[in-house]
């Protein structure tokens, strides 16, 4: 169906009323831009943006970073994997996940499955984007950054279906990157209004 749609180019993709065919998750370091992006991507096409660590926060009653403050980067890890599982358990939505995601192999395999966009950030323009570092515990200095950047760049790669560069780029910018990657692979369905 979304192909058909496409060939015709239907003029009622400008209204920007879509269906989401499958789920579609964000990865990338922190400061990459994921929960606004996919916030972004979810105005201009209709669809809904679920910040998995919003949700976590929401569910446990504190901040991803405060909970990795009172009982450690492990315990986190096991509740994200929790909450991985529930959101793409929903409707088809946009998910942002937190930068440590592809730490666990667990979460990797299941993010082979999805649907993935990495959005790919340097250490320094991440930090330039970070506001407040006290929610990122495990950011560390640049030094630490720069080498968690660098271990998980392959990993970020090896479950990503779409890469998207953020240097320079502004939020609008990407979110149209990512609306032309759903279409060319038929994951965004125009639909009537
Ligand atoms: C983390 C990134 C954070 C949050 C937690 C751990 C990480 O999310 O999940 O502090 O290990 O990179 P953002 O990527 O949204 O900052």
């Amino acid at each position: 169906v979304c192909m058909a749609y496409r060939s015709t180019g239907d003029q009622r993709e400008a209204h920007g009323a879509f269906l989401l065919v499958a789920p579609v998750v964000f990865v990338g370091f922190m400061g990459a831009g994921k929960t606004s992006v996919a916030r972004r991507t979810a105005r201009m096409t209709g669809l809904t943006a679920i910040d998995a660590d919003t949700y976590f926060a929401h569910d446990i009653g504190m901040s991803a970073g405060a909970f990795i403050r009172a009982y450690g980067e492990a315990a986190f890890r096991d509740a994200e994997t929790v909450v991985l599982r529930e959101l793409l358990a929903l409707e088809p939505a946009l998910i942002s996940c937190g930068g440590g995601i592809v730490e666990r192999e667990e979460n990797r395999d299941i993010l082979r499955d999805q649907f993935v966009i990495y959005l790919r950030v340097s250490a320094e323009e991440a930090r330039e984007r970070i506001s407040s570092l006290q929610s990122r515990p495990l950011f560390g200095d640049m030094a630490e950054a720069n080498a968690l950047n660098e271990h998980r760049a392959p990993l970020y790669e090896e479950v990503a279906d779409c890469v998207i560069d953020t240097a320079g780029k502004t939020v609008a910018a990407l979110s149209n990157r990512v609306v032309s990657c759903l279409k060319e692979r038929g994951l965004l369905c125009p639909q009537p209004r």
